[in-house]
């Protein structure tokens, strides 16, 4: 089965698809690089998906009689900095890089948006191809074209906005992640579940003991509907002005803050779990909705087996860490809250009421 998502972006002469397929690993890659004019090409990836699927991109480019560099990053949220950003650059340096080149990262989110970010700013912008390798980043973080690195202990502080050429999103390579870095990436579906779509929702629900197994067949629905969700809210607000694409960041402002306080021990959608109860139980101290919504969002995550609560998190260095979040801006915090499942706002307050309601809210 193919599934193509198609992104259309407004402001540029710009569109690219996201394709998601079942079929042999890379085909779709070695016909797209077969039409396409370079003067370079360089797989950029780390040392753990290269251990696992390096012999069969190296056999697939063989195959196909197309030559490529490899460029190894190490593994982990640790090595998301300008120090393996400039990696990237010196391996393209001896090559005599031009605008003619590619850079095709095959990776999650962590080289994805390092690979991104090098394209973006390498010659002021070489074109670049995403190969999904992760739940995550299939159905969230490789859709709408943020790039960037984390810098001084702040999550995606230093990035740019550029789009991709292609994405491809083949749910074979979902087979061989961990239980739970796949489970983390449901926390985002259960996101898209709360902030906009039913019948995603319905599914995760339906399917919870084959999601949970990993069973192949629930997945293209997952990447397919998560991906269709993601591509509208990037259409509509590409560069996250207009509020519309910041629905998206509901549990992220305390799950970037969790996870920089646990040193990333917790994973990006664990943390995001656990930031989507902070954020309807705020929602709740509000008076936003005086339902049970807080308990069902915290029974659908614990189902799933994702974490709902972090060891001894400290509410005051909560508090203060929030404030470096980009997402602040003039000393108010943009809280992305809920008025009921389905119907997520952005909810503006200064650093005292923030302050004062954390203390209220159960954590
Ligand atoms: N705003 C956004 O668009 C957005 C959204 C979500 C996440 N992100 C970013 O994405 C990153 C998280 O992405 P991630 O969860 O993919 O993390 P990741 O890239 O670190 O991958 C998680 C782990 O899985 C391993 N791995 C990758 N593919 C594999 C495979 N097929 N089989 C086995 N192991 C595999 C990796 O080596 C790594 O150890 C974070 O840095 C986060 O900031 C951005």
């Amino acid at each position: 089965m193919n599934r193509l998502v198609r992104l259309k972006l407004r402001s540029a002469e710009y569109r690219y698809d996201i394709r998601i397929n079942d079929e042999r690993l890379l085909h779709s890659l070695m016909i797209e690089l077969a039409s396409l004019r370079y003067s370079n090409l360089f797989i950029v990836t780390n040392t753990v998906v290269w251990k696992l699927y390096g012999p069969r991109i190296t056999a697939s480019f063989k195959k196909a009689g197309i030559a490529y560099h490899v460029v190894l990053l190490p593994d982990g949220e640790a090595y998301k900095n300008l120090k393996t950003v400039q990696k990237i650059y010196d391996a393209l340096l001896p090559y005599h890089v031009d605008r003619r080149s590619i850079l095709i990262g095959i990776d999650g989110g962590v080289v994805g948006y390092m690979t991104g970010f090098d394209a973006s700013t390498y010659m002021r912008g070489i074109r670049y191809i995403q190969v999904l390798t992760t739940l995550l980043v299939q159905i969230d973080a490789a859709i709408g074209g943020k790039t960037g690195v984390d810098y001084a202990l702040v999550k995606n502080i230093v990035g740019t906005f550029y789009q991709p050429l292609i994405v491809y999103s083949n749910i074979h390579f979902l087979e061989t992640l961990s239980h739970r870095i796949y489970r983390a990436g449901i926390a985002e579906v259960i996101k898209y579940g709360i902030i906009q779509e039913k019948s995603l929702f319905s599914h995760v629900q339906k399917h919870r003991a084959g999601i949970l197994a990993q069973t192949p067949q629930t997945m293209p629905k997952i990447v397919y509907g998560s991906s269709r969700i993601k591509t509208e809210f990037v259409e509509k607000d590409e560069k996250e002005t207009s509020g519309i694409r910041m629905l998206l960041n509901f549990g992220h402002t305390f799950g970037h803050t969790i996870e920089r306080s646990t040193q990333y021990r917790t994973l990006h959608g664990e943390a995001v779990g656990i930031g989507m109860i902070i954020a309807a139980r705020i929602s709740c101290v509000l008076d936003l909705y005086k339902k049970d919504v807080p308990q069902k969002i915290e029974q659908v995550i614990r189902d799933r087996a994702l974490p709902v609560s972090v060891n001894n998190l400290d509410i005051q260095h909560l508090s203060k860490s929030i404030n470096y979040d980009k997402k602040g801006k003039a000393g108010k915090i943009a809280l992305i809250l809920l008025k009921d499942i389905r119907m997520p706002v952005v909810y503006k307050m200064d650093k005292k009421m923030f302050k004062k309601i954390l203390m209220e809210v159960k954590i």
